[in-house]
């Protein structure tokens, strides 16, 4: 498995995108659409992209009834995404629907990751609303190891917890880390932060970079650093 950057396209319309996507000219992409994007232009973005030839994970983080996800996973893999996602705490049978949900009638599918625990839940919260007692970090790795029993491919962590999860659940296991930032950017909203070199140290498999790369004063440079430094 070869390591790559998922840019996070966390635009408000397809004009943005596409204005984006515009500065960028033979390099073949690994794009990240997330809610915003495609509750705003709907599976057509997902075509339009794709069509341009670049890879899609398609962020939607799906938590149902096993059912409705397995159906609601048949009609995503028609879309020829490459990875998608669902949430951990819909139980391994919910996982195993969704797998399930995603093979093509030829075999294929895209990837199925899950999401541990979100970095917005603090140990905190989790255990007073959540009546889940144990540390976060014990959490994220038993949702990881679920994630694994139902055949999924990997998980979205911290890259500070890569290598626990990695240590856990098998050196195959994939883990697709945010929070990345250069030595020199704003942290923003991140509170955990590493750079593209460190997440490659810490044994990430794909790194997924916002806005280092699309607020940066000239992005296809700060995409080309990641790569060289995260891929290099
Ligand atoms: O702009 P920035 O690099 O912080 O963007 C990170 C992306 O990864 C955003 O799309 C964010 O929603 C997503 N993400 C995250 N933390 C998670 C899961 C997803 O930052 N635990």
């Amino acid at each position: 498995m070869s390591r790559d950057v998922i840019i996070a396209c966390d635009f408000k319309s397809k004009a943005d995108t596409m204005q984006f996507l515009d500065k960028f000219t033979g390099e073949k992409l690994f794009l990240k659409i997330g809610m915003e994007l495609f509750y705003a232009e709907g599976p057509e973005i997902v075509r339009e992209i794709k069509r341009r030839g670049h890879k899609i994970f398609l962020d939607l983080k799906l938590h149902d009834i096993p059912n409705t996800v397995n159906k609601a996973m048949k009609v995503l893999s028609k879309l020829d995404v490459d990875m998608c996602n669902v949430h951990a705490s819909g139980t391994i049978d919910m996982m195993k629907y969704a797998l399930e949900g995603l093979k093509r009638e030829d075999g294929s599918r895209p990837l199925l990751i899950a999401v541990t625990q979100l970095t917005s839940t603090s140990e905190e919260k989790m255990q007073k609303e959540l009546l889940i007692d144990r540390p976060i970090d014990e959490v994220v790795i038993k949702y990881a190891q679920n994630a694994k029993e139902a055949g999924l491919d990997g998980v979205v962590c911290s890259p500070l917890e890569a290598g626990k999860v990695k240590q856990n659940c098998g050196n195959e296991f994939l883990t697709i880390t945010p929070g990345v930032r250069f030595e020199t950017d704003d942290v923003g909203d991140q509170v955990r932060v590493t750079t593209p070199k460190k997440a490659k140290e810490l044994g990430s498999d794909y790194i997924v970079v916002g806005r280092p790369i699309t607020k940066a004063e000239n992005p296809v440079e700060a995409y080309k650093r990641c790569v060289q430094d995260f891929c290099g």
